[in-house]
């Protein structure tokens, strides 16, 4: 396993992959990885030659009042996780080899992404797609892999790529949880115990609601994330695909969730199949 530090080299390590006659799968990453991201790189080393993951704590896509600076990085444990998982390269950049100080040029995608997370921390996925650009421009993958659990994220990323053309297939693999149904998230390690074991309320609300979805539903999930004692910061249910409020003919239905056990902020959603 290799590891690159500045988007020259890597761009040159992606040419000569390909000039080889390799393909390349990339995992974006943010790092502190747990078997949710290591799915992900499973998944790529089924359908790419050469494995890529890049672990970026992207600056951008963090709003003033949030995680950035003590966003967790362990990058020894995440280079041995990797090496481990087969991995072929790491992608590492510093924030000033992927940013230049008076860089200027944005990627927005103006419909998936105003809902959910996109209104609750604004400029968020403005940073997500501007640096999964950039990404894409440095390690020149053919396929690319994302998780289901970043819903809204997965969406977003897959019309950005269609609509700008970018020559990346696009594979969501599954949300990974815990055995006892919490998400996994590299967020989780800021949970102490007892918030951890009510944040539980969250996957336990949306099983419910995969096993007997009605017109309660969103009402229901909230008011047991609220008894449980967490605070809301979003619960709603919308149309999968286009995230509009679902039809009656709405066949894919996503209920998504984001909310705060403490200090710290949980995302996680189901799908709902009908019909
Ligand atoms: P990060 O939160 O590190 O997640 C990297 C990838 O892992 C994302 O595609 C995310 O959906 C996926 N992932 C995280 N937890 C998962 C789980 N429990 N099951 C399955 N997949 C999971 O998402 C980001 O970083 C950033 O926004 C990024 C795309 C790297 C751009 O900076």
């Amino acid at each position: 396993m290799i590891i690159i530090r500045n988007i020259k080299d890597m761009q040159q390590f992606a040419r000569d992959t390909k000039r080889s006659g390799k393909t390349i799968g990339l995992v974006p990453t943010m790092g502190y990885l747990h078997e949710g991201h290591l799915s992900l790189v499973d998944e790529a080393r089924s359908k790419a030659d050469v494995v890529a993951v890049s672990i970026f704590v992207n600056p951008t896509q963090f709003g003033p009042n949030e995680d950035l600076d003590r966003y967790p990085r362990d990058f020894d444990r995440d280079r041995t996780l990797c090496e481990e998982r087969g991995v072929n390269v790491i992608f590492a950049p510093e924030a000033d080899e992927m940013y230049d100080p008076d860089s200027s040029t944005w990627v927005i995608e103006e419909k998936l992404s105003r809902g959910l997370c996109g209104a609750k921390r604004p400029g968020h996925f403005r940073g997500v797609t501007t640096v999964v650009t950039k990404l894409f421009n440095a390690v020149l993958p053919d396929v690319a892999v994302f998780g289901q659990k970043d819903a809204q994220q997965a969406l977003v990323l897959c019309r950005m790529v269609r609509d700008l053309n970018f020559p990346i297939e696009m594979v969501v693999a599954p949300l990974i949880r815990e055995s006892d149904g919490l998400a996994m998230s590299s967020r989780n390690r800021y949970l102490s115990d007892d918030e951890r074991a009510r944040a539980l309320v969250i996957s336990k609300s949306l099983f419910a609601a995969g096993d007997n979805y009605h017109a309660g539903t969103v009402n229901e999930i909230t008011r047991n994330i609220e008894a449980a004692g967490g605070k809301i910061d979003y619960v709603e249910a919308l149309d999968a695909d286009s995230l509009e409020p679902p039809g009656d003919d709405a066949s894919r239905i996503l209920i998504a969730v984001a909310a705060f056990f403490g200090a710290t902020r949980l995302i996680d959603n189901i799908i709902i199949e009908r019909g």
